[in-house]
């Protein structure tokens, strides 16, 4: 079995995902919810990596700055729901919205700004639109094929945004699936904050929302953090959690779904030095996915075009995304983190909705200034989708020809320790080392099925390094270490295990 790409290796990840634990539907027993998702042991313990590895960059060793000093970064851990009135000033109740169609006849739902029409070159056909979702082009192609009544190819249209075809025009598109044309509605705005309800009374005056970043709770701390450690500007604060959005059309796996982690960082500058901080905050976060072994060909930078920014982000030096090629934009990319100039938009709002003065105050230059903010924003569940995408591999010449070559110190499991046979005292030795390693790295021990069998699963699960103990460990305390990405195997002494994973897991 060859490595598959695009919807086929996708569909290979998902299966591997669920069968392995590290990604099940949520409520699956019920049928699932769609945008929602669990992540089951392997899963939460890559998640985890993830989150540390993020934590220990931003906050407990952050990079050194351009004059070679490091950056001061601080962490806060905020409430899940605000006061509403901080999500009307951040702008978030009036405009975090995306425009929305539904298809009368499939009854499926679409973001407008998402959907792309295939219009022919031959004026024949002019006037006959195809609507398809980006990336997925096929059901438009077939509609064409039927109706144009000839086998014809992508290089035979125009493709155009569906919202910038004029209205008259948007009522003769076919929509994905269907069968005649005409049969969606107007976009309308659809705000994708989800309400909740704050006591025992549910009426209006109790309305209160999930966040829908976590940014906003930074913001709200802003003064707390000033007040309460010796941060001087500039200075971040850091902040990793959940974050909920009722999306118009969750998909692609854990790409976009409705409930979500982010790792966010809101970097607080004077506002004269914004532009130089967001490009070195947008390097610095290219080169940190790299270092978790994501490879330079599949990352690109993207600057947003002046309509794309988001509404904080708009009188500022602009927004870069670090976009990744997964399997279903393959050859295309997807967004993965975007680094924004935020300006003084946030705290200029909160100051003004709270009437709580958000200004810094140098106590060396004497200047008091509303500081201005460079935010990278990155998916904490997105970057677990991006680190299984990248790991993902075949390999027919193994007994399970997938596996998953996780950067070492990012896999979930970072040693399998078995005893060949389950007799001749090989088992006590292999686990007086289990005992041993699991005291500082997560550590499997399995005596169940062949060698072979195991091997396999510790592949599957991407476990870098398996040890095991045979007779030869009887005679001269020596194992057999295995490395996973190149299946070869090696002895060394039993007391040099310890050195031998902290050598490659730091
Ligand atoms: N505070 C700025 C902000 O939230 P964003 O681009 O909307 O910006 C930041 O989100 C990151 O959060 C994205 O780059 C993506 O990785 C992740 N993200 C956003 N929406 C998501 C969703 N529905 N599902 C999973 N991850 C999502």
């Amino acid at each position: 079995m060859p490595k598959p790409s695009g919807p086929e290796l996708m569909e290979r990840i998902v299966a591997l995902a669920k069968r392995r634990g590290f990604v099940f539907p949520a409520s699956e027993i019920y049928g699932g919810l769609n945008g929602f998702w669990d992540y089951g042991p392997l899963g939460a313990q890559l998640k985890n990596n993830l989150r540390d590895a993020w934590w220990r960059e931003m906050v407990e060793c952050p990079p050194l700055g351009p004059d070679g000093h490091p950056l001061t970064i601080v962490g806060v851990d905020s409430s899940i729901i605000q006061n509403p009135r901080a999500w009307e000033a951040s702008g978030h109740v009036a405009g975090f919205s995306d425009p929305m169609v539904d298809c009368r006849e499939t009854k499926r739902r679409y973001r407008a700004d998402q959907l792309l029409v295939l219009c022919p070159h031959d004026p024949q056909w002019a006037g006959a639109y195809f609507a398809y979702e980006q990336g997925d082009p096929e059901p438009a192609l077939k509609a064409a094929r039927r109706v144009m009544g000839r086998a014809v190819e992508l290089d035979a249209f125009q493709t155009v945004p569906y919202l910038e075809l004029a209205e008259a025009k948007r009522e003769q598109v076919m929509a994905p699936g269907a069968t005649r044309a005409g049969t969606l509605t107007e976009p309308r705005q659809f705000n994708l904050m989800f309400r909740t309800f704050v006591g025992a009374t549910g009426g209006d005056e109790s309305v209160a929302y999930l966040r829908p970043e976590t940014a906003q709770g930074i913001f709200l701390d802003y003064r707390n953090v000033l007040d309460t450690s010796r941060v001087r500007m500039p200075f971040g604060i850091a902040q990793i959690g959940k974050a909920f959005r009722n999306e118009v059309t969750p998909r692609n796996f854990i790409f976009r779904s409705r409930e979500f982690e982010q790792m966010e960082l809101e970097w607080f500058c004077a506002p004269e030095e914004a532009g130089e901080w967001l490009e070195f905050w947008t390097q610095r976060r290219l080169e940190w996915w790299q270092s978790l072994g994501v490879r330079a060909e599949n990352l690109t930078l993207r600057r947003h075009s002046a309509e794309e920014l988001a509404h904080y982000a708009k009188s500022g030096h602009g927004t870069y995304d670090i976009e990744y090629r997964y399997p279903f934009t393959d050859p295309g990319f997807g967004e993965l983190e975007g680094i924004a100039h935020r300006s003084s938009f946030d705290l200029e709002q909160h100051q003004e909705w709270s009437q709580t003065r958000m200004e810094y105050f140098d106590p060396e230059t004497r200047r008091r200034f509303l500081p201005h903010v460079v935010e990278p924003a990155s998916g904490l569940t997105r970057g677990v989708l991006v680190l299984l995408c990248e790991a993902y591999d075949v390999d027919e010449s193994r007994p399970s020809p997938e596996l998953l070559r996780f950067e070492p110190r990012l896999a979930p499991i970072k040693a399998g320790i078995f005893p060949l046979v389950a007799k001749a005292g090989m088992p006590e030795i292999a686990e007086k080392l289990y005992l041993e390693v699991r005291r500082r790295h997560l550590a499997q021990f399995d005596v169940k099925q062949s060698i072979g069998k195991r091997y396999a699963r510790m592949d599957e699960a991407g476990t870098p390094f398996c040890f095991t103990i045979d007779g030869q460990t009887v005679e001269d305390q020596t194992v057999t270490v295995r490395d996973r990405d190149t299946g070869g195997q090696s002895r060394i002494h039993l007391e040099q295990v310890l050195p031998y994973l902290a050598e490659r897991l730091g």
